[in-house]
């Protein structure tokens, strides 16, 4: 099977209800509590993606059963202290942070040393932000001189709290530290500055003791050792950082509507939709309900008629920090001149984001500016690729937010395109080229 994908035509008009797939935040977290429950978590709609099934086999790896079918997926947690620790063990996270960084938090007390390796982007992503604090606990690492994988945790069994500021917005950092701060005897406090917040919400759903205030910038969190977890039985919600895409390729679109089934709208990842409400996109939440202390709503939108420009406000950025790819190529068809500021983060992500926002806007023929942590774009709401303008997409350290954002630029703007590594979408959205074949079609 060909690894290119190739585009010639703009996507026609559609009106649609699509389902896409399951959250990849929740359905990692989801693995790792159950991992450590007292008995067997079921979980229907888990995200069956490269990154949620290396979460699977790390599990698996500490000794924990997982039986998975078509439907639901099954985990026999052995208790929070249930992990075997074999000598010699390695970890591979494949492409994901999530897994990885979360994953170091539950090692803090292996009595064992432990290998962490993932992909070649994986490879290239900082680890001393989450080696440094979880170091403070007692656990001890090995990093590459760059501080990138391969790692080596040895754990400690004379854990001590610690205090964190969390100064990024990274909920990767935060959620590490919980969780190594349930493995803790004593008050581990946080102070974070805002980011998605699941793993907080699962410890209060599961009853865990956590005490988190609420400030205008930062969360304060504070966590006490767990003995127990219970079993957790979950229905994940659809992911809207998957429905990102469609989103905006409906805004984009003329005379489109499209109907999106079921989706988390926690309120800490919901940046995507203020940013382009803000510009002008006509979007609507219908069906609002809350699920274990999650929102969830199916979303509508309808094509975009005048696109504004915008100014982001960064207090929207980590809410958003993975939907700007798709963010900027509204920001290309708006009137005027959109700015995008203090999101030095992007370059941290699969692939330097920054930077090929900047190389697939200037395809476009879009004028950008950009610094380190910053990009101006200079809309056009006439944007239209001349249909033989030739577009190669290839050597993005197979980031699947690139590989699923130049197809909807393709699909949005035209040109003969060619994009490759379209198996980078399994990653995250293993569904995404098939509900494209099905707006395509006309019924
Ligand atoms: C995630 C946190 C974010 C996000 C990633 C998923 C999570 O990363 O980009 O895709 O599930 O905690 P950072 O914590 O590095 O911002």
């Amino acid at each position: 099977m060909s690894k290119v994908v190739k585009i010639k035509n703009k996507i026609g008009n559609f009106k649609k209800t699509i389902t896409v797939t399951g959250d990849k935040s929740l359905s990692i977290r989801w693995v790792l509590f159950a991992s450590l429950a007292n008995g067997r978590s079921k979980a229907k709609n888990l995200l069956m993606s490269e990154d949620v099934l290396a979460a699977i086999n790390a599990i698996k790896k500490l000794g924990i059963k997982v039986v998975t079918n078509k439907t639901e997926c099954k985990i026999f947690g052995k208790g929070i202290d249930g992990y075997k620790y074999k000598n010699k063990l390695t970890i591979n996270a494949k492409n994901s942070g999530t897994l990885a960084r979360l994953i170091l938090g539950l090692l803090v007390n292996s009595p064992e040393p432990i290998n962490l390796i993932g992909d070649k982007s994986l490879s290239k992503r900082d680890f001393s932000r989450v080696s440094y604090p979880l170091s403070k606990f007692g656990a001890k690492f090995r990093l590459t001189k760059n501080n990138f994988l391969p790692l080596k945790i040895l754990g400690s069994d004379k854990l001590k709290p610690i205090k964190y500021h969390e100064i990024r917005g990274s909920a990767q950092c935060k959620s590490a530290v919980i969780f190594a701060a349930m493995r803790t005897a004593g008050t581990t406090i946080i102070k974070a500055k805002k980011s998605r917040n699941h793993t907080e919400l699962l410890c209060k759903y599961l009853r865990l003791p956590i005490i988190i205030k609420k400030n205008k910038n930062f969360d304060e969190i504070k966590i006490k050792k767990v003995t127990k977890i219970n079993t957790l039985n979950y229905q994940i919600p659809s992911d809207i950082s998957s429905s990102a895409f469609f989103i905006v390729l409906t805004a984009l679109s003329k005379n489109s509507e499209l109907l999106i089934k079921n989706v988390n709208i926690n309120s800490s990842r919901i940046g995507v939709i203020t940013i382009l409400k803000k510009m002008g996109v006509k979007i609507f939440f219908k069906n609002q309900k809350i699920y274990k202390g999650e929102k969830k709503a199916d979303i509508k939108i309808i094509s975009a008629v005048n696109i504004k420009s915008i100014n982001c406000p960064p207090q929207l950025n980590s809410g958003a920090i993975d939907e700007f790819l798709v963010i900027f190529l509204v920001a290309a068809k708006a009137k005027g001149v959109s700015y995008f500021t203090k999101l030095s983060e992007l370059n941290q992500k699969e692939s330097p984001r920054l930077k090929w926002a900047k190389k697939i806007l200037t395809y476009l023929g879009v004028k950008t500016i950009t610094t380190n942590d910053s990009i101006k774009i200079y809309g056009n709401p006439n944007l239209n690729l001349n249909s033989n303008k030739k577009i190669i997409i290839k050597n993005y350290l197979k980031d699947h937010r690139v590989f699923m954002t130049s197809l909807v630029a393709a699909l949005s703007f035209g040109g003969k395109w060619t994009i490759h590594d379209k198996d980078s979408i399994n990653t995250s959205f293993p569904t995404f080229l098939n509900i494209i074949e099905d707006l395509k079609k006309n019924d």
